[in-house]
């Protein structure tokens, strides 16, 4: 599927420019990439941050891979191949909104470096912000909210990331969060600073 060019099928560009868009809404669009294991508050992050967005007046968006692999992505699995097209799927809804405006938050396992980095491309350089929940496995576990730790080790579920699948670990993050000991407060407050220094909110 990557770097297929489809044929005789041509780009229609926007009517509304992306820059008359963000004059509209008052703020900038930007993809705010959650990754991390399973458990490490991804979620949670995102839906906390998209409350502060909206009393803030922005327009923002949350895609979780629980909720999208109801629908859009119900065809995918967890091998490596699926997680790939997964993320790369995603990365292109993710495009489709930062081009109409918004702030999109995305919080997917997203494990291997090369799948967020070629969702990374598909964004302009200041636009996608990449944030480790960095909660370690045996803190995730522990939490178990969904009681697929549990599962995964009585090999119930095969390839669990951080059990039966890897996890690799970001080290050209925008910001890394301790969200194994950092409450969900201080993680808002650190990713919201983040957008009003890089002038993507006021
Ligand atoms: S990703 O690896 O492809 O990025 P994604 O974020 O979409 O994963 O989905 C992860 C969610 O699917 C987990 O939070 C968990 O609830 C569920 N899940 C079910 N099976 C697995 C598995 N084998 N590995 C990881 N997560 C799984």
């Amino acid at each position: 599927m990557q770097g297929q060019k489809p044929e005789n099928v041509f780009w229609q560009h926007d009517e509304i420019s992306r820059e008359e868009r963000e004059r509209l809404n008052g703020h900038k669009s930007a993809v705010l990439w959650f990754t991390g294991l399973s458990g490490a508050g991804k979620s949670t992050l995102a839906r906390a941050v998209s409350r502060v967005l909206y009393t803030h007046g922005c327009q923002a968006v949350a895609l979780d891979g629980d909720n999208v692999r109801h629908g859009l992505n119900v065809d995918l699995g967890f091998s490596r191949e699926d997680r790939e097209e997964n993320i790369r799927r995603i990365a292109e809804v993710a495009k489709l909104f930062v081009d109409s405006g918004m702030i999109v938050l995305c919080a997917f396992i997203s494990p291997f470096k090369s799948d967020r980095q070629s969702a990374r491309k598909r964004f302009s350089q200041h636009e996608f912000i990449e944030i480790f929940c960095d909660a370690p496995l045996h803190v995730c576990e522990n939490r178990d909210e969904k009681g697929l730790y549990k599962k995964a080790r009585a090999g119930k579920i095969s390839e669990f990331t951080g059990i039966s699948s890897p996890y690799e670990r970001p080290d050209d993050c925008e910001l890394s969060l301790d969200t194994g000991a950092l409450p969900v407060e201080e993680c808002v407050t650190r990713i919201v600073d983040y957008l009003k220094r890089r002038s993507i909110i006021k």
